[in-house]
């Protein structure tokens, strides 16, 4: 049996409690473990404790020297559109001059600038593209990550985005309707074509499917039949929604039992609370906020509310080119005036709740499976302190060194 030990880690944190997702007082509260071990066996964790009641372990053990650093679950990014060719940096200095995020996707700029990137690059050099985003997360500490589809919008490139996530370990969501493409006269046209020639095999490389509802986009209705569709064929809802107005996202996504609703920066006090009732989690996307210069969401009001939340990156070439859940925590504490304790709940077990996997991600915990972080830093809290620093990240997946 491979057994490794984690042993005189400086700190441990955990979020607290066994269910998810936590809410209100539940989401701050960390188990801090000072001097502290951790036992993996066969890719899962055996045993957290004190070093003071580690018992000795008998057969072979590799021993991972946990002096000066800290340890925290891996980290869940629940919402990335890492499937994606080519960038957007002239659209990121337009914007910096003045143009408008939804000015430019109005001009057949913004994400169908991405999609013509993608479509062009073929299955092969899009799984290498997102071989190399998804180091780029491991190297931030994320361990577990869900990708998206919608810069294809056609069969062939949105299922081989599917196929491009699932080979580099991602969870695949399709996102078959983000944007209505050149091809197609209007919304309704596209989601004819998509729910009857795509629909039946991307459902069955994805685990969940999205929709973007938002003027320029699509709206309730048309959200509302893509979601009942996807729901149909096995597959999870999520809804971006209230990105930039409140176009009826939270109650579709409450009335369809959605696993999440995702962006809310222009949700009101209703919005709220109609979340504080629900079981939807409200994915809150801090840099994508922060790129474009929008309001930050309610966070505050959110978590006192008892609504569940959680942090992801919304990593992608236009909105969010970020691929660090650390700066998205660092985020969460100044912007959205979040606990640390809550910020680390939020983007790991409330994350893989969000994913269907909060049974075996997100906690450092015996059963759970053994992805961890180690940090190189005094106190666990730097991973929302150190804005945008080097932490000394080395993370651990199945008990095993991740990066070289
Ligand atoms: O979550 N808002 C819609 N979709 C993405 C942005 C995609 C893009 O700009 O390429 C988002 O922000
Ligand atoms: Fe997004």
């Amino acid at each position: 049996m491979t057994r490794v030990l984690f042993r005189d880690l400086a700190q441990l944190a955990t979020p607290g409690g066994s269910g998810s997702p936590l809410r209100g007082e539940a989401l701050g509260a960390v188990t801090l473990l000072e001097d502290a071990y951790v036992v993996c066996e066969e890719g899962r964790i055996a045993a957290v404790g004190r070093m003071r009641d580690l018992q000795p372990l008998a057969g072979d053990v590799v021993e991972v020297d946990g002096h000066g650093r800290c340890a925290l679950p891996g980290l869940v990014d629940c919402h990335t559109h890492a499937a994606f060719a080519g960038d957007r940096v002239g659209e990121f200095a337009l914007r910096a001059a003045g143009a408008s995020y939804e000015e430019l996707h109005a001009a057949g700029g913004g994400i169908l600038a991405t999609v013509r990137a993608t479509r062009a690059a073929g299955e092969d050099a899009l799984v290498s593209l997102v071989r190399e985003h998804a180091r780029a997360l491991l190297a931030q500490g994320t361990t577990t990550w869900e990708g998206k589809s919608g810069y294809g919008l056609d069969r062939e490139t949105e299922l081989a985005q599917l196929r491009a996530v699932a080979a580099n370990g991602g969870v695949p969501t399709w996102l078959g309707a983000h944007a209505v493409p050149p091809e197609f006269d209007d919304a309704d046209a596209y989601l004819d074509f998509a729910l009857h020639d795509v629909l039946p095999d991307a459902a069955e490389l994805a685990e969940a499917a999205d929709v973007f509802l938002e003027r320029g986009a699509f709206d309730r209705a048309q959200a509302e039949r893509y979601l009942r569709a996807c729901r149909d064929a096995g597959l999870a809802l999520r809804v971006h929604g209230d990105q930039f107005t409140e176009a009826g996202a939270v109650p579709l996504a409450i009335e369809l039992g959605a696993r999440s609703v995702d962006h809310l920066e222009a949700t009101g006090d209703g919005g709220i609370a109609a979340l504080a009732r629900a079981d939807v989690v409200g994915v809150l996307l801090p840099a994508s906020a922060l790129f474009l210069g929008r309001p930050m969401p309610p966070a505050r009001k959110l978590v006192d509310s008892g609504a569940a939340i959680a942090l992801a990156t919304d990593f992608n070439p236009g909105s969010a080119f970020c691929e660090s859940l650390p700066l998205v925590c660092s985020l969460a504490c100044t912007q959205l005036r979040l606990s640390p304790s809550e910020a680390l709940a939020a983007c790991t077990v409330n994350a893989a709740h969000v994913l269907g996997r909060a049974e075996r991600k997100g906690r450092l915990a015996p059963g759970y499976d053994a992805d961890l972080l180690l940090l190189d830093v005094p106190d666990w809290r730097y991973l929302a302190y150190h804005l945008g620093g080097d932490l000394g990240i080395e993370p651990f997946v199945a008990g095993e060194r991740a990066l070289p």
